[in-house]
């Protein structure tokens, strides 16, 4: 029975494709974060778009982690030369963190 569930988690994995993030919650928790003050999908604004970090890591085996890094814990970052608190987001559960790093990275 088990050896049964396995080859069917298997085969689901193999169905469900790498853009199949989960992109209502994802934009919900970038909205509850206040992300989009900075970030827009496709549009710079002070900071870069989401399609732009998307390209920029593209077929980089670290981007997870880094990004995953870069929206959990606060840094600074440069807004023209001034210095601004790059904020993170609020919530602890590393399953919607994962599904938005990766809706990001699959822009
Ligand atoms: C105060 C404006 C501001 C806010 C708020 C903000 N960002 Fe950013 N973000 C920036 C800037 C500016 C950069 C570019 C930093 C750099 O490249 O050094 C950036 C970079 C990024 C990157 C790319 C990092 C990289 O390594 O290239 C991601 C992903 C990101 N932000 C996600 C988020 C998320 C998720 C939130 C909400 C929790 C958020 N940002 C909130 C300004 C902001």
């Amino acid at each position: 029975m088990k050896r049964h569930l396995a080859v069917l988690a298997c085969s689901l994995a193999v169905a469900v494709p790498a853009y199949a993030a989960d992109e209502a919650d994802a934009m919900a928790l970038l909205e509850d974060s206040k992300c989009f003050k900075c970030h827009s999908v496709d549009k710079k604004k002070d900071g870069p778009a989401y399609k732009e970090v998307a390209a920029k890591y593209k077929g980089k085996p670290e981007a997870e982690a880094k990004l995953t890094k870069h929206v959990t814990q606060p840094s600074k970052v440069k807004i023209d030369g001034v210095e601004e608190d790059h904020g993170a987001v609020k919530i602890r559960s590393e399953a919607r963190i994962k599904n938005l790093v990766q809706w990001i990275l699959s822009r």
